[in-house]
């Protein structure tokens, strides 16, 4: 594996004092890899990447973002520290032009690097250039997310960091949305990525973790994850439509 860009220890967190949601959960995400953080409905996947992106009180534990202790550090610095986090939603301003969104996101950055970086976001996504002056709000579900996207990347984030990206999208988009990352990954991104569409999440993952009440019980390989009788146990029937668990366990 090579360097890691993000190493989560033991980590605890919650939204009132003693009552744990995360409860002891660790992973490491190698540079360049896609990793995809699975698991049942309330299994605390959301509150899990909440706190690794400063949005939810930690109580024990550590997070490491290239080497430095980012632990509770606040949401609003995380951006300068390298973690751009797209929440499931509310991740673009709906009443701004696309345009005002990116220019608003880009507000880190150095004024004149804005307009240039803004230029890039279009060259990797042409359909947002081509929506530029459109309200966000008035965009379809797979271009919002496109937008949402982009928002985190302007700054060119060591990690970008996904809650459920193809929620609520017509299978079009869910496709377009994967294929998005994957391209992402390849121009050299490091992704952590929450997922209910577990299949389309391992097809494009390197590798992934099953995280059940608010703890890491499994971890594999992504390719093998899907066919891993482990994995169809952890889901305790919740799983989608499983081929009949053979091998890879
Ligand atoms: N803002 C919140 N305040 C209090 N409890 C919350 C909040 N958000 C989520 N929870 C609780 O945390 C648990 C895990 O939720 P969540 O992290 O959203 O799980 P997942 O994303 O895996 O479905 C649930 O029991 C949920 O009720
Ligand atoms: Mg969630």
């Amino acid at each position: 594996m090579s360097e890691p860009v993000l190493i989560v220890r033991d980590l605890v967190a919650g939204y009132e004092p003693g009552v744990p949601i995360v409860r002891g959960a660790s992973i490491t995400v190698a540079e360049k890899e896609i990793v995809v953080v699975l698991g049942p409905n309330g299994a605390g996947k959301s509150s899990f990447i909440k706190a690794i992106a400063g949005l939810v009180p930690i109580e024990s534990g550590k997070v490491e973002l290239s080497g430095n202790d980012i632990t509770s550090a606040p949401a609003h610095n995380m951006v300068r520290l390298g973690l751009a986090f797209v929440p499931q939603t509310e991740n673009v301003f709906p009443l701004m032009s696309v345009d005002d969104n990116l220019r608003v996101a880009g507000g880190i950055l150095k004024a004149k690097e804005v307009p240039v970086r803004i230029e890039e976001m279009y060259a990797t996504f042409p359909d947002l250039a081509r929506h530029r002056r459109i309200a966000a709000g008035n965009l379809s579900g797979g271009q919002r997310q496109m937008l949402a996207v982009a928002r985190a990347l302007i700054v060119r984030p060591k990690l970008l960091v996904l809650d459920e990206p193809s929620a609520g999208l017509s299978p079009k988009f869910v496709s377009m949305v994967f294929e998005m990352l994957t391209d992402i990954r390849k121009s050299g991104v490091t992704i952590l990525l929450v997922e209910q569409n577990a299949k389309a999440a391992l097809s494009i993952g390197n590798r992934a973790y099953v995280l059940v009440e608010g703890k890491d019980r499994h971890e594999g390989v992504a390719s093998e994850l899907w066919n891993d009788p482990v994995v169809a146990e952890l889901y305790l029937g919740q799983r989608p439509t499983v081929s009949k668990a053979g091998g890879a366990a």
